[in-house]
């Protein structure tokens, strides 16, 4: 296909330093060699997009945010990031003690710059946005509404939009999703409100498709006429007891643009590290259900 060209999406890749509280060597190995996967392939994808949990604990250390940036920015493709719960904290709720927050907004912005941007590539427009400010009522989220308002002008021209957590579970404010009575749906999903927003928009717009990550699993589909893919992690799989009719195996995703058509593929990986280890300096064994520890949080 000689018009066509391609991007690669990463997702909670989940880097980390020797000096972070959950380091695994694992995810940063398993990261190589997704890296080198993408280097050995005969596809040269002109950018790449992470969206989002870059970090293992950049919610709460600038320098594990510094660490994954630098990381990042050694590959030899364009690379273009937004912030998961682990780069600035999770859902906000009073409750829950790792909930995004102002500071760690600001280290992110310090570290990797905007949360929420667009850029365009031939002829497609890319909009990146922050899904973890979404129900904060800081003044950031206001801005990052009128902001995504503005972008609807654009309308025609196609575009992919890139978030972190899920736009919504079975369809738009469909599904409740409380903090004390559907912990799961409230962990993944954005408000109900938000939902019903977001889906105007990307309705409104030339949509190819929205594509995210958080749940740690691969699921492309199209609900209520949005296409919603997402992209599984490198690190770890998503939590089995909570995940159902997805497809949960470690890798990232291979898109190219044909036409206007927006292509995805499924790159699994394939090699596993073999690297143990938690902790600082990597000391510990792997806590059982390690997979816990980003979902009871
Ligand atoms: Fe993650
Ligand atoms: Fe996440």
């Amino acid at each position: 296909m000689p018009n066509s060209w391609s991007w690669v999406q990463f997702s909670d890749i989940h880097l980390g330093s020797p000096r972070s509280f959950r380091f695994q060597p694992k995810f940063n190995e398993q990261f190589d060699f997704a890296v080198e996967q993408i280097a050995n392939s005969d596809q040269e994808p002109d950018f790449i997009i992470v969206s989002g949990d870059m970090c293992r604990d950049g919610d709460t250390h600038l320098f594990e945010l510094e660490a994954a940036y630098d990381r990042l920015q050694q590959l030899p493709w364009p690379v273009y990031c937004l912030p998961g719960n682990h780069d600035i904290g999770g859902r906000f709720h009073e409750k829950n003690h790792a909930r995004v927050n102002l500071d760690a907004i600001g280290r992110y912005r310090q570290v990797f710059g905007d949360d929420y941007y667009t850029f365009e590539h031939k002829g497609v427009r890319f909009i990146c946005l922050d899904s973890m400010i979404f129900g904060t009522g800081f003044d950031a989220e206001k801005e990052q509404w009128q902001w995504i308002d503005e972008q609807a002008k654009d309308a025609h021209i196609p575009t992919m939009v890139f978030m972190h957590t899920l736009p919504f579970t079975n369809s738009p404010g469909s599904m409740p999703c409380t903090f004390e009575e559907n912990f799961s749906a409230w962990y993944g999903n954005i408000p109900e409100e938000d939902q019903l927003r977001l889906a105007a928009f990307l309705k409104s717009i030339n949509l190819l498709a929205i594509s995210t990550g958080h749940i740690h699993v691969f699921q492309d589909r199209v609900v209520d006429g949005i296409r919603h893919v997402q992209c599984p992690s490198t690190a770890f799989l998503g939590n089995p007891e909570y995940l159902k009719e997805v497809n949960s195996v470690l890798g990232f995703l291979h898109w190219d643009m044909d036409d206007a058509h927006a292509n995805v593929s499924l790159r699994q990986l394939e090699k596993e590290s073999a690297l143990e280890g938690y902790g600082p300096g990597g000391n510990i064994p792997v806590p059982e259900r390690d997979y816990s520890a980003a979902w009871e949080r």
